[in-house]
């Protein structure tokens, strides 16, 4: 039986801590704003934005949804981008993804100024991951690591397996555990006997989009399971990419979807806003 990671209850704990710091800067005169901004119709990154606003107002913060039609050009965006990063009350900028197919994403994220870009998404701050000097880290990814971390999983000297190489998840997690000494292996479409690397983690995260994908026979008696999916199911349920039924008995511990990491990714992008306004004061 495993113990379940209460990724809400966490999340609502970084979020008091959170607000408590707000108020703190309130206090002296600054509050601390996010801008997100949203091209196009997706119902899911509609959802997803909306929540970002709720979470700012949640702890104190201001935010700004800027909403830009489907149609916009990349020109008019990255104009939008220049335009807050020179305001003063914005501290973070945030770029719903994904974009319409006529916008170069990795021109985008290059646009907003590293010292906003609270998704830690452009190459600058992906360097300042690696070097260990960042001061914002990518949300899920970071949001994995308190959930660790606050449920007392030491990853120092841990075997972790990390199966998928995204730029938002797998490829920063990896570096993340190597900091925090985990010994790490990435898999991906084309690793070979899947199975054998995923019995081998003390840690295995899961961010391949597929839902159900791990089964128990795939994890080690005692591993921790840390579950990034968020599939739809046909009957509209949200399911992770971890069958749930069958790993749970063999976890020691394991993240519930719903109620995971979820809720720990738009928390961490409050905790860079707040980073961010206060390197900006
Ligand atoms: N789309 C899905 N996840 C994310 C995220 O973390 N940040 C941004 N900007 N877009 C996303």
């Amino acid at each position: 039986m495993a113990q379940i990671i209460d990724g809400k209850k966490i999340s609502a704990q970084i979020r008091e801590e959170i607000a408590a710091e707000v108020a703190q800067m309130k206090a002296e005169g600054t509050v601390p704003g996010l801008a997100v901004i949203i091209v196009g119709e997706n119902p899911a990154s509609k959802v997803y934005v909306r929540n970002k606003g709720k979470g700012c107002a949640e702890v104190g913060m201001y935010s700004e949804i800027i909403e830009m039609a489907e149609e916009t050009t990349q020109a008019e965006l990255l104009s939008k981008i220049d335009e807050l990063n020179a305001r003063c009350d914005i501290h973070g900028i945030l770029v719903q993804l994904p974009l319409p197919k006529q916008i170069d994403e990795r021109a985008v994220i290059a646009a907003i100024s590293p010292s906003k870009d609270v998704d830690a998404f452009c190459a600058p701050n992906i360097g300042e991951m690696m070097l260990g000097t960042a001061d914002f880290l990518p949300c899920t990814p970071a949001g994995i690591m308190q959930l660790l971390a606050r449920s007392g999983i030491e990853v120092a000297g841990k075997e972790c397996v990390v199966i998928g190489r995204s730029n938002i998840v797998g490829k920063p997690i990896s570096q993340l555990l190597l900091a925090e000494n985990g010994t790490v292996t990435i898999c991906h479409s084309k690793t070979k006997n899947l199975a054998e690397v995923t019995r081998r983690a003390d840690i295995l995260v899961v961010a391949i989009g597929r839902a159900d994908f791990v089964t128990g026979d795939m994890v080690k008696e005692g591993a921790v399971v840390i579950d990034v999916g968020m599939n739809r199911r046909a009957d509209g349920k949200l399911t992770g990419d971890v069958d749930y039924a069958s790993v749970e008995p063999k976890a020691s511990f394991i993240t519930p979807v719903p109620g995971g990491v979820g809720p720990m990714t738009i928390t961490m992008l409050l905790k860079n806003t707040l980073t961010a306004a206060k390197k900006q004061k």
